[in-house]
Order: structure tokens, then C-alpha cells, then sequence
């Protein structure tokens, strides 16, 4: 990702520090000890944000995280005419988004262009204001993420959309109106995005086979604290009675899980123990038993959850990624990166993205045994890997390669911090806090 224009950024997240041309160097070889706060989640937040759309009236959203993502989409609603504030919450930073008046026609196509998540701006924009005119979104280059699906559910509401030229263009000119879509795959973003249509549709909505990941529940909770009727929260059938004024909300951002098993896998390598606030083990979904079984111990206590390894060690295990409850493709990387040190054998098969396997050639820069057959990487464990110059190919790589970096011996330089800053909201700071060695270097 190229970086984005500081100016630009500035005026829409006030918090917002970019660091261009730096890297991280990672001292390796230290037990991460201490308490580690969880952020807000980045795929909870970004749908909520777009939610605010669909309503004139102020909607204010609790434990937001600074993170690049946020800050890019703060951007485009502010572009599209809605107003920001930024505030203290009771968790973190607060964020007030009033889009009284929207404009549908002042989209930033570089902005848009640079992030998955603003093809959400679709299913709002239409059901708001009965247009919508957006590049094909990018976001990290992990494989093809069409957007069919989406495009096919809001043509089932009524929507006429065109595709011509890398640009979207949507219209509802007489509203959307309730349909029953059966999604082909449990698609996260064609869930959030139908649903966000379907809240201001005429009618009654089904979604079948819909995602249920908990960022999808946190959205279904914050739209239905705004007045929406949608029934079937946390499961694969979302039913919606659409067409309701909605109203604001005071809506607080559910906890990072890919934070939260992140810094756990974390804590295990470097065989320390941390207390990671704001977050519980459940959330993890099957991550949970299978970090279990890798030798990865969480404890539920109040306010957080401890991690620390097994006193019988990390051993390998068998991954397969899968919607919500299944493991999460966001923790493959992480997990790998953990696994390269585990006693035995790993195999990890990818079953969301065809592309998510990029971290695997930089893990090996480090030492790591891994091969790649198809869409399964084959880990065996070595003792330790070692400190190496890596780059960050998307965000759950980044962190992957810190991970890595915090157990391998010697100096760990991480360039492509971009990836990092998108997702994660000050990990290395949180990191040195519990006793990482993490600094901030030129690249040169
Ligand atoms: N797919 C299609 N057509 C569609 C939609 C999806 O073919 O119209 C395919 C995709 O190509 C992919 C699969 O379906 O192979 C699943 O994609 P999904 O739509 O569920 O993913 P997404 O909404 O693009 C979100 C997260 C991802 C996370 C996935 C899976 C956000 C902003 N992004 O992406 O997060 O990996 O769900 O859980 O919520 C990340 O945070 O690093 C990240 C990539």
C-alpha cells in the first residue's frame, strides 16, 4: 500500500500519526509479562462507522481504535458530508458520526480504492440515498474477494447495478425493497452489507446462510439500538423487518479476537504470561480448543484473560480455517508463526483465501520449516527461529512477523509497517509495556 496523504488523514482522525519510511526492530528473546489492553476491533468498527449512514441523527461509538483503517474511512464519511467528533469514551476513544446530509457523489476513489471494507459504503448509500457510485474496493492482497455476492443480494432488493470500468454503479430510484437471499458462502462483508441495506428496506429481508462472525452481531446490535427489527442475531439466518426511521446510538466497539489470540500465541512463544483487558477466551470461537492443544493456556478472569504456555510446552497441531465458529483465517498467520517452534508437526489449511500464505517465504527467512503443498502449509517445528529482515505483506501477516520477531534470537527488522498500522492500534507500544524490546528505526 502506498502511504496516503497525511493532510488528507489529519483533518478527519486528529489522532491519527503516521510514520512513513520507518521499520520495526524487534529484540527477540524476551517473556512478554504484564497486562496488554485489547483494542477495539478493526472488522467491528468499520461496519459500525458505515451504520452511522443510515440514519441523520448522531451515532456515537465507544472503544473506537487508531488505527489507518479507521482513519481512512473517518476520511470518506467526512468526504460524503457526514460530520466527525472525536472525544474520551468511557472505554477509549470516542467517535460521534452525524450524517444529517449525505452527498453519494463525493466518493474518493483512492481512498476507497485502498480499503476492502468501503464496498460496505454500497448496501448504506443506496438504502440512504438511493445511489451509489464506488470503485471496485481494494484492501490486502490475499486473493480474489469478489463481490458478487453483494452485488447479487442488493439486485435481489430492487437494485440496478452496473459494473463498467472498475467503477460500481447502484441505483435504487425507488427504494429497496425486502427480498430473501440465500448468500453461496457465508460471506462477512455481503452479510454486514445486505443487512445495512436491508434495515431501510421496504419490507421483510432474509438472509440465508449468512456470516456469523461477532463483528456481524456487534453491527445487528448497534442497528437494532437505532431501532431496527432483526431477529436471528449470531446465527445463519438474519431476518429483517426493514423500512423504520432509524435513530442514533450509543454503541460500544466489541473487543479485537484477532488481537486477543494474537498476543496469547504471543505470550506462549516467548513463554512469558499476559493479562489481555477488555477481552474473553469465547470469542475466539474453535481457535480456543485448538490453541489448547497447541499448548496455548487461557484463563478467564474478570476484566480479561490470562495466556501463558503449557509448562508441557507448544506441541503442533492441525488447522483448518473456516467461517465463524471455525478457526479464523485472520489467526492462520499469527498461528504459524507460533507453530514454527512447536514440537512436532503443523498443518495449516487455508480454506478463505487463496492468497494468504505470503508470510510463509519471510518465516522462512527466520529459520522456519514450512512447505506449502496446495492450499495446506506443512510446519515442522525447529528450536528457535532467528532474527532476519522481513517484510509485511498484509495486516494478520504483520503481525504474524512480530510474533515471530518477540521469540527469535537476534534482531528482527520489520518493514511494511503500513499492514501493521492498518489493524492494530499501538502494538509495539503495548508490546514494550509488557517487556518487549521494540523500537522504531529508519529504513535505510
Ligand atoms: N467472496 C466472493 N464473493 C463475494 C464475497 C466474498 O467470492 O461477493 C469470497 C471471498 O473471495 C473469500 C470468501 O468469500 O474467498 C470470504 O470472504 P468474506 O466476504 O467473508 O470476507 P470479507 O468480508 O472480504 C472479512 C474481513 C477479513 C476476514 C474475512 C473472513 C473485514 C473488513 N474484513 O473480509 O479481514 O479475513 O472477513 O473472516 O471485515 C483482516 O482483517 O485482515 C481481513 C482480511
Amino acid at each position: 500500500m502506498n502511504h496516503l496523504s497525511d493532510v488528507s488523514l489529519l483533518g478527519a482522525s486528529p489522532w491519527w500519526r503516521p510514520n512513513p519510511g520507518t521499520c520495526l526492530v524487534i529484540q527477540g528473546g524476551r517473556p512478554l509479562v504484564g497486562t496488554y489492553g485489547v483494542s477495539g476491533a478493526k472488522n467491528a468498527v468499520l461496519p459500525l462507522m458505515v451504520s452511522a449512514l443510515l440514519t441523520p441523527r448522531p451515532v456515537v461509538l465507544d472503544n473506537v481504535p487508531a488505527i489507518l483503517d479507521v482513519a481512512v474511512l473517518s476520511n470518506l464519511l467526512q468526504r460524503l458530508g457526514a460530520d466527525l467528533t472525536w472525544s474520551t469514551g468511557r472505554t477509549g476513544r470516542a467517535l460521534t458520526v452525524c450524517a444529517e446530509r449525505i452527498h453519494p457523489r463525493q466518493i474518493d476513489r483512492d481512498l476507497v480504492a485502498r480499503m476492502r471494507a468501503s464496498v460496505l459504503l454500497l448496501g448504506a448509500l443506496l438504502a440512504r440515498c438511493g445511489e451509489a457510485s464506488l470503485p471496485l474496493p481494494g484492501g490486502d492482497a490475499i486473493g480474489l474477494r469478489g463481490i458478487d455476492f453483494h452485488i447479487a443480494g442488493l439486485r435481489a432488493m430492487g437494485a440496478e447495478v452496473e459494473v463498467n470500468g472498475g467503477l460500481i454503479h447502484a441505483t435504487a430510484p425507488y427504494g429497496l425493497c425486502g427480498a430473501e437471499i440465500v448468500l453461496p458462502q457465508p460471506s462477512v462483508g455481503a452479510t454486514e452489507n445486505l443487512l445495512l441495506a436491508a434495515v431501510l428496506a421496504k419490507g421483510q429481508t432474509i438472509i440465508r446462510n449468512a456470516a456469523r462472525e461477532p463483528e456481524i452481531t456487534d453491527l445487528a446490535q448497534c442497528l437494532t439500538m437505532m431501532g431496527a427489527a432483526i431477529t436471528g442475531i449470531g446465527s445463519d439466518v438474519l431476518i429483517i423487518q426493514g423500512g423504520r426511521e432509524l435513530a442514533g446510538a450509543d454503541y460500544t466497539v466489541m473487543p479485537d479476537r484477532i488481537e486477543l489470540g494474537t498476543i496469547a500465541c504471543a505470550a506462549a512463544v516467548t513463554d512469558g504470561e499476559v493479562l489481555l483487558r477488555h477481552a474473553h477466551a469465547e470469542l475466539l470461537g474453535t481457535a480456543r480448543p485448538a490453541f489448547a492443544a497447541a499448548g496455548v493456556v487461557l484463563e478467564d478472569v474478570r476484566d480479561g484473560v490470562i495466556a501463558r504456555r503449557s509448562p508441557a510446552g507448544l506441541t503442533g497441531i492441525d488447522i483448518q480455517t473456516r467461517p465463524y465458529p471455525g478457526f479464523a483465517t485472520d489467526l492462520q498467520s499469527p498461528a504459524m508463526a507460533m507453530l514454527a517452534t512447536a514440537a512436532g508437526a503443523s498443518a495449516i489449511t487455508e480454506t478463505i483465501f487463496e492468497q494468504r500464505f505470503r508470510h510463509v517465504d519471510e518465516l522462512r527467512k527466520m529459520g522456519a520449516d514450512i512447505t506449502v503443498l496446495g492450499t495446506t502449509a506443512h510446519v515442522r517445528g525447529v528450536d528457535r527461529l532467528a532474527g532476519a529482515r522481513v517484510m509485511a505483506t498484509d495486516v494478520r501477516a504483520a503481525a504474524a512477523l512480530v510474533l515471530a520477531g518477540l521469540g527469535a534470537k537476534g534482531d528482527t527488522v520489520l518493514d511494511g509497517l503500513d499492514h501493521l498500522d492498518r489493524g492494530y492500534d499501538g502494538m509495539a507500544e503495548k508490546l514494550v509495556a509488557c517487556g518487549a524490546v521494540i523500537t522504531r528505526d529508519k529504513i535505510g
